[in-house]
């Protein structure tokens, strides 16, 4: 496949309309039968989508493999695309040979502290393992321009910013790409929780917060199609039709385990209150998903917080939610007033901080937006780091968290 098979949707700005265009594009073995390259045993596996003793089982137990047993593995069933098509696996595993890995570390926060960066420059700085607990919400595929978007090369060459990825199979293999970043970071015992809602294959402008989504359902948006900044047009896929659901978490979830993680849970929010939705052909959509997932089996857990804490910061709901802690949340919507237009409640970061930390702990969300999950960390008695592209959101971010002091329920 050529680089431009990605340039499809138009110039290379950061926000650009999104043409869901699959390119059309076949793995050339021609291009490698010269290549003597070996490859580590465990960046083929993650980029075949198997585990390491999968991929011993097809090539043999050597403790590297060669492209000729890469290529061997991309005529497997059980091959998966993770962060790079078929196509382009084996450039992939040549740059990642050849990646600079050498990091200048910044020391972790004392207490709190927020970062002005992109998600996979900023991983570089952070010690490996130094990261008790992730916990976030990223941007969604196609849903939201947000203030100082930035435009990021991904591994598997598309340039665009989080988010505005021509195809929802782009956006995963960012997402994974991201995920993989964030592992590294993570303490053994550590747990990640990626916050994401599915899009759906539709023609549709791409806005700015919720409010503004819902002034457009009132009819308060008088913008012809033409004058919108951001279009998502819904032809041209290789299988989505127009008006279909793209099962965006569920292939994040697979693709994570692929890549090695647990997945552990896919946590439903039950949202309280929705944006209503103008539909004629399908119910209306009251969720998102959280996904849990780990580096082991039984990663750090406790039920406690959930009993004990503040229903604000994750406490049991005692109106709405039972004794026992399952996989549906009922958790109200943020109100939105802290200037950004896609916030989470605190109640969300501090359940799952709650769950799977212990004071002094180090808590990280790299799309730290308006800081809610920065206020959770500081309420469980946990350091936090917060990143983001936008100064307008750190901004924002700096000053709730400034005005407000830890408090440490639990010791
Ligand atoms: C859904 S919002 C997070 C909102 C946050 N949970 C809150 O409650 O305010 C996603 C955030 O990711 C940021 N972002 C987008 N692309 C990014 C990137 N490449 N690196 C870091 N942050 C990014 C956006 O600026 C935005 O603030």
């Amino acid at each position: 496949m050529d680089t431009e098979s990605f340039a499809v949707g138009g110039n290379r700005d950061s926000v650009r309309d999104i043409k869901p265009h699959s390119p059309v594009a076949a793995l050339r073995r021609d291009r490698y039968t010269d290549l003597d390259s070996s490859y580590s045993i465990d960046a083929v596996a993650k980029a075949v989508g198997m585990s390491p003793t999968f991929v011993r089982k097809v090539v043999g137990r050597h403790p590297h493999v060669s492209s000729d047993g890469v290529l061997a593995l991309l005529d497997q069933d059980a091959f998966h695309e993770t962060f790079v098509p078929r196509s382009r696996v084996i450039e992939f595993l040549e740059a990642r040979r050849a990646r600079d890995t050498s990091a200048n570390l910044i020391p972790n926060p004392a207490d709190h502290e927020l970062r002005l960066g992109h998600v996979l420059d900023l991983a570089r700085t952070v010690p490996e393992g130094s990261v008790n607990c992730v916990v976030t919400s990223t941007p969604y595929w196609g849903m939201r321009i947000y203030e100082d978007s930035h435009t990021a090369i991904w591994a598997d060459g598309e340039t665009c910013a989080y988010g505005h990825e021509q195809t929802p199979e782009g956006f995963v293999r960012h997402t994974v790409e991201v995920l993989d970043a964030l592992s590294h970071l993570l303490t053994d015992d550590g747990s990640i929780w990626w916050n994401v809602m599915d899009s759906f294959n539709t023609r549709t402008q791409v806005r700015r917060s919720a409010v503004e989504a819902l002034r457009a359902m009132q009819g308060k948006d008088d913008r012809r199609w033409s004058e919108h900044a951001v279009r998502r047009y819904s032809a041209g896929h290789s299988y989505l039709k127009d008006g279909e659901q793209c099962l965006i978490p569920a292939m994040i979830a697979e693709r994570a385990s692929r890549i090695g993680l647990y997945v552990k849970t896919v946590v439903t929010w039950a949202k309280i209150s929705t944006l209503p939705e103008p539909q004629e052909s399908r119910v209306s959509r009251n969720l998102e998903y959280i996904l849990h997932l780990t580096k082991r089996r039984t990663p750090k857990f406790s039920r406690r917080a959930y009993h004990e804490s503040d229903p604000e910061f994750g406490g049991r709901n005692d109106e709405l939610e039972s004794r026992k802690l399952s996989d549906v949340w009922v958790l109200n919507t943020s109100t939105g007033r802290e200037g950004h237009g896609a916030q989470f409640p605190t109640a969300l970061p501090g359940r799952c901080i709650g769950l799977t930390t212990e004071p002094g702990d180090l808590v990280l969300d790299p799309f730290v937006g308006s800081g809610n999950s920065g206020l959770a960390a500081l309420y469980h008695g946990c350091t936090f780091l917060g990143w983001d592209v936008s100064q307008t959101y750190i901004s924002i971010a700096k000053e709730r968290l400034g005005s407000v002091s830890p408090r440490l329920p639990f010791v």
